[in-house]
């Protein structure tokens, strides 16, 4: 049997990526954070003064970037950017690069490429919906816009950046909204997804139940 694929999508800040790579450790298989993807080049466009809102320049921005996800660290063009991508700025306009097609259509080539032979843990918006709708197990991870904005806050404190948690859950609040009603891959319940609210679950109690949900389907 080949290797199977899981999705995880979800809002912003549901605990995804923790998530999806204490899934992918307990199951064997390999993680891939998609909106690290995202992010990378949207580091990029910040750091080359390309506005996010020009689509012809985004397009030849995305032509020739090199992305490399390996060993759980993001490259961008040999750089390793894993934790200049978490950067508030970064996160004020990452859904507005998002939105454009020229970006998408590239990532979502990539991740199928990176993904093509199973063994894999993706987590996003789309990748239950467009990128594998064909996924083995597909799971939809959410949790209350509070509890959301509170773990995020926490992170970004713990990390040392300076940030108020009301514009933290400003952010969540707005990502989520461009996220959920872009044209191209909205950010959706896919198709035959199991929804876990993760509300007042420890980050193993989800993990045990996304588990147990995969290994029946
Ligand atoms: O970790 P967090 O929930 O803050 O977000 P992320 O997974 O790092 O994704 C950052 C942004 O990338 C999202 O708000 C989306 O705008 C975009 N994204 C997307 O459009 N499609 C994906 N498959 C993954 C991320």
């Amino acid at each position: 049997m080949a290797l199977p694929v899981i999705t995880i999508d979800g809002p912003a800040g549901a605990g995804k990526s923790t998530v999806a790579k204490k899934v992918a450790q307990e199951l064997g298989l390999t993680y891939l954070d998609t909106g690290a993807m995202y992010r990378a080049v949207t580091l990029l466009a910040l750091r080359r003064g390309v506005d996010v809102n020009d689509d012809a320049k985004m397009k030849e921005l995305v032509r020739d970037i090199y992305l490399d996800l390996s060993g759980g660290r993001i490259y961008l063009n040999g750089e390793d950017v894993s934790e200049e991508i978490r950067r508030p700025e970064v996160s004020e306009s990452v859904s507005l690069v998002a939105r454009l097609g020229s970006v998408r259509e590239r990532m979502t080539a990539l991740q199928r490429e990176i993904a093509s032979r199973g063994g894999v843990v993706l987590d996003g918006r789309d990748v239950g919906s467009v990128v594998f709708p064909e996924a083995d197990c597909k799971i939809f991870l959410t949790a209350s816009v509070e509890e959301r904005a509170r773990r995020r806050y926490l992170e970004l404190q713990n990390k040392g950046i300076a940030i108020s948690f009301d514009e933290v859950k400003q952010n969540i609040v707005e990502r989520d909204k461009i996220d959920s009603e872009r044209d191209i891959a909205p950010l959706t319940i896919p198709e035959g997804a199991h929804i876990v609210d993760s509300t007042g679950l420890t980050i193993d109690e989800v993990v045990q139940e996304i588990v147990r949900k995969c290994r029946t389907d």
